[in-house]
């Protein structure tokens, strides 16, 4: 049997990242980044934010960087059972049939491929974690991960539709971000001359944490590669960095929340005053704009 619409998914709840600099990169994030070693062997570690998720990154040791997987929460194995038949009578591959999961964080899940072969996971009933301060000046979550694709009307097809997820915004046709909950975006998409990860942003607590962990980097010998500034598209803070394998982490705080009922999406015209409501930042240099654009993934699978 057929279910008749798209699953409703709860939150993002982790990105894994395939990495050339295994080793660094933990020593990077448990570091002045702020997140928690939890569980690693030779070639995968996960790490931890003060949120519920068991983990909120991967990090996978490779020989090319590039996205391992997205994870989004579904409340229960039924949801998952039926987001699967969902995607799988809309056409698209299934990587790992719907199950209890072997892995650290554990839960009842399925994998799938995007268009663009991004492998996809869905999960509920993950292991619960020791309650810790969401204030503190470390990340809480992942706010969103943005990633470069070839096609962006294909890409806001394919999420809507198999995903659920709902546009938010445009910046121009350049991006367009995605929310599958009150905040602004969960994913967005970058048009791109290959698919890769863009990058992926952590969020704090609220400004003060946001300047704290900007501080607590510096100090650290970690300047911010793009910002402090506020992004016009989600109204949130955004600092980027560059991490030791060349990927882009952001810290974020105060991602505009929205109102499922009344939102109407809107085209940001990509203006120096739209782009940065803060006007600290500036336009990203060609540095950074290099590493957001990363190298061409064709996916893991
Ligand atoms: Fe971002």
């Amino acid at each position: 049997m057929t279910p008749p619409s798209p699953p409703r998914l709860r939150a993002l709840r982790h990105v894994g990242l395939r990495t050339t600099a295994f080793e660094e990169s933990i020593e990077f994030y448990q570091g002045p980044w702020g997140l928690t070693l939890v569980e690693r062997d030779e070639n995968i570690a996960y790490l931890r934010a003060t949120g519920p998720e068991h983990h909120v990154l991967e990090l996978h040791r490779s020989q090319v960087n590039g996205l391992h997987h997205i994870a989004f929460a579904a409340t229960g194995p039924a949801e998952v059972d039926a987001a699967a038949e969902w995607v799988r009578a809309e056409g698209a591959r299934i990587l790992e049939e719907p199950g209890r999961v072997d892995r650290p964080g554990g839960g009842y899940a399925f994998r799938f491929a995007d268009f663009e072969n991004r492998v996809l996971e869905i999960s509920a009933e993950t292991f619960a974690v020791p309650e810790q301060n969401v204030e503190a000046p470390v990340p809480r979550k992942v706010a969103h991960c943005v990633l470069n694709t070839t096609d962006i009307d294909a890409a806001v097809a394919f999420y809507t539709r198999l995903l659920g997820l709902r546009v938010s915004d445009w910046s121009e046709r350049q991006m367009v971000f995605l929310r599958t909950n009150p905040d602004h975006h969960v994913i967005a998409f970058n048009q791109h001359g290959w698919a890769a990860p863009n990058h992926v942003a952590y969020e704090v607590g609220g400004l003060d944490a946001f300047m704290r962990t900007i501080g607590r980097l510096k100090v650290a010998g970690h300047e911010t590669a793009w910002g402090p500034g506020r992004h016009g598209p989600g109204d949130n803070a955004f600092a980027y960095y560059i991490d030791p394998a060349g990927l882009v982490p952001e810290v974020t705080a105060e991602v505009l929340q929205i109102d499922e009922q009344t939102w109407q999406p809107r085209v940001w015209p990509r203006t120096p005053e739209m782009s940065d409501l803060f006007r600290t930042a500036g336009p990203p240099s060609p540095y950074v704009r290099e590493h957001m654009g990363g190298v061409a993934d064709p996916g893991w699978v």
